[in-house]
């Protein structure tokens, strides 16, 4: 069975936390968008694992690691993150696949990053990883491929300060490249998982553009960035978390306002700093208008809830179900930064639950107040939530019904 995994809302969703999980039952893992711009955390046997390039099935013993071609890989951050693995007791050799159809990101593509982000018309907050340049040159077609390193042709085009700085990693990536549709093809008959990075609407086409990522983070780049055709794909889910988190610029129109002691208190509680750039998150209650856009986008099978266990000690919890735009009401996200930055939420309220969540493991355990909360998700959206997470650890989860299940 092949599943996609995307971040259903602006990132940070808790991907690598349901990754992680998942991917006890499967035997490779692919990440197919995003660079180093994305952060993963898997906790696991008590040690924390922070990933940005490396997929996060890295850590479960066994598992097969592959970075996919739509991907974009500064090599001096791959080899930093493998090295850490290595020191944090994960042995990755053997395990870890590149794909020769990925993109390099060259120091100069960073400094360029930050340069046109100061000159921008309209500043991004892009985290400095040099992922929108590498993405432009490759889409202008003038990038450099991992493949390229081993191909005279296309080394010999190299400027010298690039061939100097990727010389070392020549060697070291040498081991490591695969043609990754036919390392697919071959593997065809095997459990795999195509992990996404950032979220829906971070995605280039869906995200709220321009302040968006510059990857296909939606399903639809499993399958171009995953080596697969789309209909090799059986299921898709979306995590998402309870409530809502942005990093960086753009509209965010369920954010609790400046100053907010809700906001800051999940902010707290739910330890909502970036694992990148250590950039405090912003925050707000979550928008049911923008999940219900990402099922559908998304063609989503199943949703997974995360952080839960964030909310316990609130008295009244919110979500949007419609916006107020110019005084129409509408339901369906907006195409544009606009619309979106008018967008008066339309809120309901649930009471809060306000008992611990973390040692629940079982559906019918969960007081009934959470379980009206997730119900109503569930019927706004149109989607069944298959999996529930009450805190960061592996055995924080409360599964309703496996993704792996067939129908
Ligand atoms: P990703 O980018 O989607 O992989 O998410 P991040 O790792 O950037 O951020 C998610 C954070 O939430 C991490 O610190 C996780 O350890 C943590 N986390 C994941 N699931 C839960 C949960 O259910 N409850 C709590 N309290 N933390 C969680
Ligand atoms: P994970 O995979 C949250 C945001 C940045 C910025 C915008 C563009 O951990 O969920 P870029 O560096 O791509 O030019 O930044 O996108 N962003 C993320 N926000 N989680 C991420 O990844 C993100 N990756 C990029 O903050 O607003
Ligand atoms: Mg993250």
């Amino acid at each position: 069975m092949k599943i996609v995994v995307v971040g259903a809302q602006w990132g940070d969703e808790g991907k690598g936390k349901m990754v992680d999980w998942m991917a006890d039952s499967a035997e490779i893992v692919v990440r197919f968008s995003g660079g180093a711009n994305a952060g993963h955390t898997v906790i696991a046997d008590g040690k924390t694992y922070k990933l940005h390039l490396v997929p996060s099935g890295i850590v479960a013993p066994g598992k097969v690691a592959v970075l996919g071609s739509g991907m974009v890989i500064d090599p001096a951050a791959l080899f930093d993150e493998l090295d850490q693995l290595e020191k944090d007791g994960v042995n990755w050799k053997g395990r870890v696949w590149v794909s020769d159809r990925a993109h390099l990101v060259l120091p100069t593509y960073k400094a360029l990053d930050q340069e046109m982000e100061t000159q921008s018309r309209v500043p991004i907050g892009t985290t400095g990883r040099g992922i929108g340049i590498t993405y432009a040159l490759k889409a202008h077609r003038d990038g450099v491929r991992v493949g390229d390193l081993f191909v005279d042709s296309c080394w010999d085009h190299l400027r010298p300060a690039e061939k100097e700085f990727l010389a070392p990693f020549r060697e070291r990536l040498h081991p490591l490249v695969i043609d990754l549709v036919a390392f697919m093809r071959q593997n065809s008959q095997k459990n795999i998982l195509f992990e996404g990075a950032q979220g829906v609407l971070l995605d280039l086409d869906y995200g709220t553009y321009p302040f968006v990522s510059s990857g296909y983070s939606a399903a639809g780049g499993a399958s171009l960035g995953g080596g697969v055709g789309p209909r090799h794909l059986d299921k898709v889910f979306g995590v998402f978390k309870a409530y809502s988190t942005r990093v960086g610029n753009g509209p965010f129109p369920t954010e609790f306002k400046e100053g907010s002691v809700l906001g800051e208190r999940l902010r707290l509680v739910g330890q909502e700093y970036g694992v990148t750039t250590g950039r405090p998150r912003r925050t707000g209650y979550l928008d049911l208008v923008a999940l219900r856009s990402a099922c559908w986008t998304n063609s989503l099978d199943g949703l997974i809830v995360t952080k839960m266990d964030v909310y316990d000690d609130f008295d009244e919890i919110q979500v949007c179900t419609a916006y107020r735009i110019r005084g129409r009401l509408v339901e369906d996200f907006p195409g544009t930064v606009a619309d979106l930055e008018t967008a008066e939420p339309v809120i309901r309220s649930f009471p809060g639950w306000k008992t611990p969540l973390g040692s629940v493991r079982r559906w019918e355990d969960l007081p009934q107040k959470a379980r009206d909360y997730l119900s109503f998700i569930e019927e706004y959206s149109q989607t069944p939530i298959s999996v529930v997470s009450v805190g960061p650890d592996r055995d924080q989860t409360l599964v309703r019904k496996s993704p792996w299940t067939r129908s």
